[in-house]
């Protein structure tokens, strides 16, 4: 089964050997593929939807990969016992959904080493959430579908210190590294940022002023990001 760019952006992050969880799972697809390439030794597959943990199950007796590959129903990291996986999956929800996943168990996720999470939205969110939470951003990727963009964020426990704002709305390491996908990714956002601003319209009100001046604001440092890259 060939993964999808974005599922691929994913389990390149996942470390050669590793024992996997991947959290909120729902077709199977990365447990699968982890283990028939001979890139996890163990994986996890679990969901909190009975349903959707039943398509995984499916999925996997075709493919006789019982031994290697465990479906858990359950919440977030409470599927796990201390020290069960090195790595976590967490992909294909939102950043603030991925950042109480965490905060919820922090037996385990103090145990971890290595996170790999996949925000669909809050990004920014998720970011700073790390940020203060005692988990450093080690590498970042993009993913583009059609003309959607998807965000990869591969983090370890540790320190960070984010210098500017822009940074958790733009990953630090996209930059840093001048991710392929950055400069479309960047116009992406403004056009996204633009939009948003033609339809304020022209209210007068205190509240549309300060939203359009925030926009602005967000406008202006997507643009000194674009200088930045082109400036490398
Ligand atoms: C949109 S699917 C993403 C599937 C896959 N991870 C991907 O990226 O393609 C989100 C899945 O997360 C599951 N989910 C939501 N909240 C969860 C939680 N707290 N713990 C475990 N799974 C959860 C949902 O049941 C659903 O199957």
């Amino acid at each position: 089964m060939e993964l999808s760019n974005r599922l691929l952006e994913i389990v390149n992050f996942v470390p050669k050997g590793s024992s996997v969880a991947d959290i909120g799972t729902d077709h199977g697809y990365i447990p699968v593929y982890l283990i028939q390439n001979n890139i996890s030794k163990k994986v996890i597959a679990s969901d909190i939807s009975a349903g959707s943990l039943d398509k995984t199950i499916e999925y996997v007796n075709d493919l006789e990969l019982n031994d290697k590959k465990y479906p858990k129903l359950g919440d977030g990291l409470d599927v796990l016992k201390p020290n069960e996986v090195d790595t976590v999956i967490i992909a294909g929800m939102g950043g603030i959904l991925i950042s109480k996943i965490l905060e919820n168990n922090k037996e385990i996720s103090n145990t971890i080493e290595n996170f790999i999470f996949q925000p669909m939205v809050a990004s920014k969110e998720l970011r700073q959430y790390l940020t203060n939470n005692g988990y450093i951003i080690v590498d970042e990727s993009l993913a583009k579908e059609g003309r959607k963009f998807y965000e990869i964020i591969y983090a370890k426990r540790g320190k960070s210190n984010i210098q500017r704002d822009i940074y958790y709305e733009i990953g630090l390491k996209l930059i840093e590294n001048n991710h392929p996908l950055l400069k479309k990714f960047l116009e992406h956002k403004k056009n996204e940022i633009k939009e948003i601003i033609s339809k304020l319209g022209n209210n007068d009100s205190n509240n549309t002023k300060s939203r359009y001046e925030e926009l602005n604001r967000i406008l202006e440092e997507y643009k000194e990001v674009e200088k930045e890259i082109d400036s490398k």
